[in-house]
């Protein structure tokens, strides 16, 4: 099958009209290790950039000196770019996000008693897809400042990727909705004449409100809710400008995915969307992808080079031969295996001394055990590509990166150079 085309990260990254790249996809894929690994290539390839991460591991936060909560980018040290490129990264504290919408939009009084209700402290962080609309706004801030030249966004972990365009729309009808609706009337209608009649019908809802929740927390709900509607208007028209500068031909959006069949159906699911969207996609990463110096060597070779050793040689042999150790009849054994099946591995057996014997049974055990460990992984890079080229012959004009898996986390700016090292070619290591 034709391969996808590749990604060209360094392009993307280089090119002056990439302002913004929001790095999407399901949960725990490596959307906040992808958007500061490209955060960091960006700054050391030059461009003045500004990470906005979103929970990211305790330990990474730490490496780029961002793991304080204020809201706002502070500037990475130990990056430093050629052509006075520079990193600047700040993770989203969500409360505070929204404790500043409240405060830029309602005056100090009323600000203040909003912040001080104690329905809008409990409720503020929990309204389904605060998370991701205090993402979008956030971006909205720090594109309006313009200090940046390139805004890399990270996305908070939902369970799908969609979440994050879903998620604004849903907590706007949120504010819009009747439950919301009912609590405002008596606040609203109460001084229309017009209204009288339908102000009853409310007073007689809440009256029934208020004795099942108490006056004063009613109280407490209906002042939360006022106030959230004076600036509800604000929340949707920011959505949506948001939304449009996410449709700006200087956006980049990257999806990230597993090389595993579910993830990336909902990568496919993604890459609709945007389309429907009119969000302009640069392409697909696709993260933890696993590969092998040795590829050169297929799984059925591998498979019976181990089953020759074990046969041949004394390893896994009827249990009774294996326990009862006699060194001649071992050395023999070994001897012949290497003889009979051709292997290279024990070809010297020969000139060994009776005690080696066993030596040379261990290391054909061990060789059989890592051939088959690799023939395990040869499977496993098969099915990868299986899955990858189903999602390429569904959507051949995606551009792919493919990132493989570290050995161990990716918690400091090494590892995140490596993982943007990667990127940028395109392609595992050793593939
Ligand atoms: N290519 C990789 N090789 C090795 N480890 C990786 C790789 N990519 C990500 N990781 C590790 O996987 C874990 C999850 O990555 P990350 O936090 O970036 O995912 P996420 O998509 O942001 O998750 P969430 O949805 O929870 O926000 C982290 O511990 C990270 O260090
Ligand atoms: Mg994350």
């Amino acid at each position: 099958m034709d391969a996808a085309p590749r990604l060209p990260v360094d392009r993307l990254l280089d090119d002056p009209g990439t302002r913004i790249i929001v790095c999407c996809g399901a949960g725990g894929v490596g959307k906040t290790t992808t958007a500061a690994a490209l955060g960091v290539r960006a700054a050391e390839r030059g461009r003045k950039v500004v990470v906005l991460t979103i929970d990211p591991a305790r330990r990474l936060a730490q490496s780029m000196g961002i793991d304080s909560l204020d809201n706002t980018p502070r500037r990475v040290k130990g990056v430093d770019g050629a052509d006075g490129g520079e990193l600047h990264a700040m993770m989203l504290d969500m409360k505070r996000t929204f404790d500043e919408i409240v405060e830029g939009h309602a005056d100090a009084e009323r600000a203040g008693a909003i912040l001080a209700n104690p329905f809008y402290q409990s409720l503020s962080a929990g309204f389904a897809g605060t998370q991701e609309y205090m993402a979008m706004e956030k971006l909205g801030q720090l594109r309006a400042r313009d200090d940046w030249d390139l805004i890399v966004v990270d996305t908070p972990p939902s369970r799908s990727a969609l979440d994050f365009l879903d998620a604004p729309k849903r907590l706007g009808s949120f504010l819009d909705g009747k439950f919301i609706r009912v609590l405002m009337a008596p606040a609203k209608v109460g001084g229309r004449a017009g209204m009288k009649f339908l102000n009853v019908g409310m007073s007689l809802m809440t009256g029934t409100l208020s004795k099942l929740m108490g006056a004063s927390l009613l109280k407490d709900v209906q002042t939360f809710v006022a106030a959230m509607d004076t600036m509800f208007g604000g929340f949707r028209t920011r959505a949506d400008a948001t939304f449009r500068l996410l449709q700006a031909p200087g956006t980049a959006f990257l999806v990230v995915a597993a090389p595993e069949p579910d993830a990336l159906r909902e990568a496919a699911y993604f890459v609709e969307r945007l389309a429907a969207e009119d969000m302009p996609l640069a392409g697909l990463v696709l993260n933890r992808v696993h590969g092998s110096g040795a590829e050169q060597l297929s799984a059925e070779r591998a498979l019976a080079a181990a089953e020759n050793l074990e046969e041949g040689g004394i390893v896994d042999q009827e249990p009774g031969n294996a326990g009862l150790r006699d060194p001649a009849a071992e050395a023999d054994a070994a001897d012949g295996g290497a003889r009979d099946g051709g292997a290279e591995a024990d070809a010297d057996t020969d000139v060994h001394v009776d005690g080696d014997a066993d030596v040379d049974a261990d290391v054909d055990e061990i060789t059989a055990g890592l051939l088959r460990l690799h023939a395990e992984r040869m499977q496993v890079i098969a099915r990868e590509q299986r899955t990858r080229d189903r999602f390429t012959s569904l959507h051949p004009e995606v551009a792919v990166a493919e990132v493989a898996a570290l050995p161990g986390d990716v918690h400091d700016l090494a590892g995140l150079r490596a993982i943007g090292e990667r990127l940028a070619a395109g392609v595992p290591a050793g593939a």
